[in-house]
Formats: structure tokens, sequence, C-alpha cells
């Protein structure tokens, strides 16, 4: 059993140490909101925080979370930064298609837990890794300056 404590709730899983944190979350636990692109820790859908830090939770085995706590998008919005962001996403309607607005919107949200005003050169390092087939990053920059405005 591996015990992971996940958006403030602790949750009891039967899995292998070395299992994703990706295929826990969608396929034991129906967290679904985060999403499979690549699985090579190359897009950017899959990204989660673990103790605040924007992770790709595709390369991620569950038995290296341990203790730490991890946010999903089912729970970025219970937290400052994230409330902003989500905010901030709908005032915009920065999603396409969607697919990889969760990968972007946890990007977004470590981003500005950790510089609440980020320039437009920390926007860029913070979100190289999210790949968007629509073509949607003029938006999601965008998106993070407007969530960063919000009071
Ligand atoms: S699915 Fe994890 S980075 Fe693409
Ligand atoms: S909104 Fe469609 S892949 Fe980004």
């Amino acid at each position: 059993m591996v015990r992971l404590l996940i958006n403030g709730a602790y949750h009891e899983v039967a899995v292998e140490q070395d299992t994703p944190l990706l295929w826990v979350l969608r396929d034991v636990l129906g967290m679904t909101g985060t999403k499979f692109g690549c699985g090579v820790a190359q897009c950017g859908a899959c990204t989660v925080h673990v103790d605040g830090t924007p992770v790709r939770s595709c390369q991620m085995a569950v038995g290296d979370v341990g203790a730490l706590p991890v946010v999903t998008i089912e729970g970025i919005g219970a937290t400052p930064a994230g409330a902003k962001v989500q905010k901030a996403w709908m005032d915009l309607q920065v999603a396409q298609c969607g697919y990889c607005q969760s990968g972007q919107i946890m990007s977004a949200a470590a981003l500005l837990a950790q510089t609440p005003t980020p320039s437009d050169a920390d926007i860029d390092a913070a979100l190289a890794g999210n790949i968007c087939r629509c073509g949607t990053y003029v938006r999601v920059r965008e998106g993070v300056k407007h969530a960063a405005s919000l009071a």
C-alpha cells in the first residue's frame, strides 16, 4: 500500500512504489483532470504540484512522493494563486480544446505562488515546458498577467 496526501485528503492505494503518480491519480483515484499527453516528460499536460513544486506526474513514482503533499487541478482552486489563475482563465477564455490547460494552470499557479508579479521572462521560463497544440500561448501569457493583477 502507498499512502498519499492529495488536495488535503489521505488516500491509500494498492500499487507498486514505482507506479507513476499520473496513473494513480487518473486510473486508481479517478482524478481525471490531470491529463496524459506524452508520458515522457515532454508536454506538461500531467503537471501537478508536489510540495508546491510543479512536477511531471507521468515521470514521478508514487514511492518518491512519500509524505509530500500533492495538489492537482481538482484542488488548485483552493489555493490563493490557483484561484486567481482559474478566474483569469475564465475572464480571458484562455482555453481552446482544453487538453493542455490543466497543466498550464498548474504551472501558472506555481509561478504566481512564488513570484506574485512575474516578468515576461519569468512567465516564459515557467510555462516553457507546457505544450499547446491549439497554440494558446499568447492567451496563456495574458492569463498569467491578468491573474497577477487580481486582488
Ligand atoms: S504526459 Fe507527462 S509531460 Fe507529457
Ligand atoms: S488548448 Fe488545445 S492543446 Fe492547448
